[in-house]
């Protein structure tokens, strides 16, 4: 029979590129949407027609335990979050509530369907969980590259709700023996990345540009560091985790670091323009708090679970720009938000 896995955050940039890894394995695939008229799930009916629906929100401890009942899922991946740094000091205690007790919900979901008490462990069957840990978490870093033992210090509410997610799973695991797991997983980008994030926001500016339908790109500070890499490729390192024969957590990333300004530098390239002509720098767009520096070390998944990136970043920055050169040449612009840092 077709293992069945639940996935939370279907339709973010991560959900549709795991949801269309589950069902290339064979898989159904369950994603959890919310709301009355959630205008991203027609998009989600489009892109993964094979995928069923089940409703639910990381704030409904209820829906999420109808929802593990009616599926009955071999596999849960908790992808749901508010994952937009800057919101998480405008929002956060919903910040708090989404990325941090959601954990927390859909562990006791899983915990009460299957039955299992602190004196009664889980069973063999059970139903394995996969948590979206961050490597913002680590934030003001104690050591360069982060493995799974560099101590955290988050330095986000978003990195405080994560590092809670990321302990419970760790505890309930401990606790009540159940399979879960997070990964620590580093900046992934692609040509469904929110446009609110810097890549896609820059491979936007420079499309925009490109085509002439403005002049000026407008960003914030230049000289953060991050280890990005492929969304496609990371969504397999999540499978590989919930297929080990020990459940682990593991940090996946490149171990490469590119400052923005890099990444800028880059992505005007790759569309022959020169971005100091159309780059301006606005303090508005600084952080009350900055991750200076993220680099990852994937020994660990390199060794114990075979995965590798196999998109580089300069092939990932073409990727996108490409793509929202022909995104915008069709006439579709996302909906984007320029006042967000
Ligand atoms: P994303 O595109 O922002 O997607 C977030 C998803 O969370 C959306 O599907 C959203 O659904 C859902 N969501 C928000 N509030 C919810 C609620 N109350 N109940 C249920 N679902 C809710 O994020 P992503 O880039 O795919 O990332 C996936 C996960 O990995 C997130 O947890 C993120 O924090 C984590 N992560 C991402 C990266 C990265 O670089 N991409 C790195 C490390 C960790 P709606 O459409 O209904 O809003
Ligand atoms: N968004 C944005 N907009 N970021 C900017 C801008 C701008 O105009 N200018 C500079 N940056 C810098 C930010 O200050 C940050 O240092 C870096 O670009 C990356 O910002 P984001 O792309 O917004 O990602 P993030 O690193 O804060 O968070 C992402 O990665 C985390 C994993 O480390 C998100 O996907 C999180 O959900 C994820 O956990």
């Amino acid at each position: 029979m077709a293992k069945r896995a639940l996935v939370t955050g279907i339709t973010g940039q991560d959900g549709s590129y795991l949801a269309e890894h589950l069902l290339s394995e064979g898989y159904d695939v369950w994603g959890l949407v919310r709301g009355q008229a959630n205008p991203r799930v027609s998009r989600v009916r489009k892109l993964l027609q094979d995928v069923q629906l089940v409703r639910g929100d990381l704030l409904d401890q209820g829906s999420l335990i109808s929802a593990v009942e009616k599926v009955r899922p071999d596999e849960v991946y908790n992808l749901g979050a508010i994952s937009f740094v800057p919101m998480s000091w405008e929002q956060a205690e919903l910040t708090a509530e989404v990325t941090g007790m959601g954990v927390l919900r859909m562990l006791e979901a899983i915990r009460v369907c299957s039955g299992i008490t602190a004196s009664r462990g889980s069973a063999a069957g059970q139903i394995r969980f996969y948590q979206a840990s961050s490597s913002e978490m680590f934030g003001q870093v104690r050591e360069t590259p982060q493995t799974e033992s560099t101590p955290f210090h988050p330095r986000s509410p978003y990195g405080v709700a994560k590092a809670y997610g990321h302990f419970l799973t760790q505890n309930y695991r401990e606790s009540y023996g159940m399979f879960a797991v997070s990964g620590i997983l580093f900046n992934h980008e692609s040509p469904r990345r929110g446009a609110e994030f810097v890549t896609r926001k820059v491979t936007l500016g420079v499309a925009r540009i490109k085509l002439g339908l403005a002049t000026e790109l407008r960003l914030g500070n230049l000289e953060a560091r991050r280890d990005w890499g492929y969304a496609g490729d990371y969504v397999r390192a999540m499978h590989l985790m919930l297929g080990a024969g020990d459940p682990e957590d593991y940090v996946i990333g490149t171990g490469r670091t590119r400052s923005v300004r890099e990444l800028v530098e880059a992505a005007f390239t790759a569309a022959g323009l020169d971005w100091e002509q159309h780059v301006v720098c606005d303090q508005n767009l600084h952080r009350p708090a900055e991750v200076d520096l993220l680099c990852a070390d994937p020994k660990k998944a390199r060794t114990q679970l075979g995965w590798e990136p196999t998109v580089s970043f300069e092939e990932l920055v073409a990727m996108m720009v490409e793509a929202d050169l022909r995104l915008l040449a069709d006439g579709h612009d996302p909906d984007h938000d320029s006042s967000w840092p």
